[in-house]
């Protein structure tokens, strides 16, 4: 459509006229100008679009919020003890193992190395079965349960109840930004990738008396090397002289000193990722992390929030990354992983073998625990079984599971892709095919672009702790 100019111009034709109207553009401008550099600097203080907009140029938050951060104080004398212990390469069996030697300080409490599995025992060479977790960012984590009332409830009730009781209820919806109507039942919490041990301090005595690992044969053999340790004096001064003669007290006070330590070690619970100073409004984001991170958050897109949470909670709690939550994500076998020798062994997580007591509850055969996403930069083993090596890889899989199955699966005589390769034909039906990434059917497009992959691996690189800003 024309507009007559005349019609919509009312330009002014005097000298005085111009030279107004030039004040006028310079003191615009100059405001502008001002306004942009203030919005550059506190884009928090903006409205809601021009934060966005704001975000977008600088990569600097738009809602940053103060973060309610566990506090850091010098370790408790129990504490203490603890990390004598978590470093102690005596209480192994071989005498050269610790808790740091799978959990390492500087790969967030988590395995160093490609090998799926560590190696323990005796003599340091019988494999385990899973890659070892990250022992960060666990304070928090409530002890098994299923169902959301559990543990609300004073009303102490067998967790093979709690699983009759959930069999018909709908399972979770996980999307980035939507909240169920009717609470699902769901497994949740717990410690392990099974969820087989409730609480740090019960789950410390399994690695020392694993076969595969720290390889004591009993509680006593543990209990007289905690009697020889260099650390026994801090022991007597704390619980009295006659601990060292009541080697099950000994026991119990020293898992506790274990468990305490990672509670009140600070390194367990840094958040001093980028991301955490991003959240803080302290730190940019490039802009590769940024839209990496609304990638993450998008139930479209990648929808990894729906799973791993991203969020602050409402009371300014610092995201896990983790909904500590289980799902069956079906990923592939891993040829790689020692026990997989036997063609018959198959781990299915909370249905066992490792954990015994859900064992006919198969509704959760080939759930794990979904571990949190903060320092997995940081690892070189990914999955519960240690397929993966590289972020990218794993992106694969979200990315082409449900797409291009044979990208991630072996394959039979003719070439097919033998989907879900790790969880027998009978319990395929307990994994996720409704959560974004894993809704795509035959013929939906790709949902990351290699750009989209890139992008979300910066983001996760930002939840890497020891950033400086
Ligand atoms: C030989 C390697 C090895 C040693 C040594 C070891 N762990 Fe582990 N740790 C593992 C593995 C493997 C898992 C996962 C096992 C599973 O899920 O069944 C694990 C899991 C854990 C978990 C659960 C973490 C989670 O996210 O659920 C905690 C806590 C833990 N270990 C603490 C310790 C402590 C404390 C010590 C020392 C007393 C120790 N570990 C020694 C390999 C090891
Ligand atoms: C439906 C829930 C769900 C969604 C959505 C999801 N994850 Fe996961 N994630 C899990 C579970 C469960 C595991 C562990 C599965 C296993 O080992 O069998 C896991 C494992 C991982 C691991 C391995 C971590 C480790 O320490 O071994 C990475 C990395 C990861 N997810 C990244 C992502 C990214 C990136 C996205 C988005 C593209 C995403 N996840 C979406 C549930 C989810």
């Amino acid at each position: 459509m024309n507009v007559h100019p005349d019609a919509t111009s009312v330009s002014p034709t005097s000298a005085t006229g111009k030279t107004l109207r030039g004040t006028l553009w310079v003191a615009l401008l100059l405001a502008l100008g001002g306004s942009c550099t203030y919005a550059l600097i506190h884009p928090e203080r903006m409205p809601d679009r021009i934060g966005e907009i704001v975000e977008d140029v600088t990569g600097a938050n738009a809602h940053p919020v103060k973060l309610v951060l566990p506090p850091v104080q010098p370790l408790s004398a129990v504490a203490l003890i603890g990390k004598e212990m978590f470093y102690d390469k005596s209480l192994s069996a071989s005498g050269q193992q610790s808790c740091a030697s799978c959990h390492n300080p500087d790969h967030g409490y988590g395995p160093i190395g490609k090998f799926p599995v560590q190696l323990g025992g005796p003599h340091l060479n019988l494999p385990g079965y899973r890659p070892p977790p990250s022992l960060a960012y666990l304070y928090r984590q409530a002890p098994f349960s299923i169902g959301p009332d559990a543990g609300e409830t004073d009303t102490p009730v067998s967790i093979a109840d709690q699983a009759s009781a959930a069999i018909g209820t709908q399972r979770a919806v996980k999307s980035a930004d939507v909240t169920p109507a009717a609470p699902a039942m769901v497994p949740q919490g717990g410690l392990f990738w099974d969820g087989r041990a409730d609480s740090l301090q019960n789950q410390s005595i399994e690695p020392m008396l694993n076969p595969v690992e720290m390889a004591n044969t009993s509680a006593d053999e543990v209990a007289g090397k905690l009697q020889h340790a260099a650390y026994i004096d801090q022991f007597k001064k704390l619980f009295g002289e006659g601990i060292v003669s009541h080697p099950d007290l000994l026991l119990s006070e020293a898992m506790f000193a274990l468990g305490r330590y990672q509670l009140e070690e600070s390194s367990f619970h840094a958040f001093s990722s980028k991301y955490d100073y991003w959240l803080q409004g302290k730190a940019r984001l490039t802009s590769a992390e940024l839209r990496g991170l609304r990638l993450f958050n998008d139930p479209n897109k990648a929808n990894c929030a729906g799973c791993h949470l991203s969020q602050p909670s409402p009371d300014g709690l610092p995201p896990v990354f983790t909904d500590t939550q289980y799902e069956a994500l079906g990923v592939p076998r891993n040829p790689a992983l020692p026990a997989n020798k036997d063609p018959n062994y198959h781990d299915l997580g909370i249905c066992g073998p490792i954990r015994k007591d859900l064992a006919t509850q198969t509704q959760y055969c080939g759930m794990f625990l979904t571990p949190t996403l903060r320092n997995s930069a940081s690892r070189e083993v990914f999955f519960h079984n240690g397929i993966y090596h590289t972020l990218k890889q794993v992106m694969d899989f979200y990315n082409f599971r449900d797409l291009e199955p044979e990208k991630v699966y072996s394959r039979d005589a003719s070439g097919k892709a033998i989907k879900y390769d790790d969880l027998p034909v009978k319990y395929q039906a307990n994994i996720d095919t409704s959560d974004g990434p894993f809704n795509r059917k035959p013929g939906d497009p790709l949902s990351m672009s290699d750009q989209d992959i890139n992008d979300i691996i910066a983001f996760i690189k930002t939840l890497n702790d020891g950033y400086k800003p």
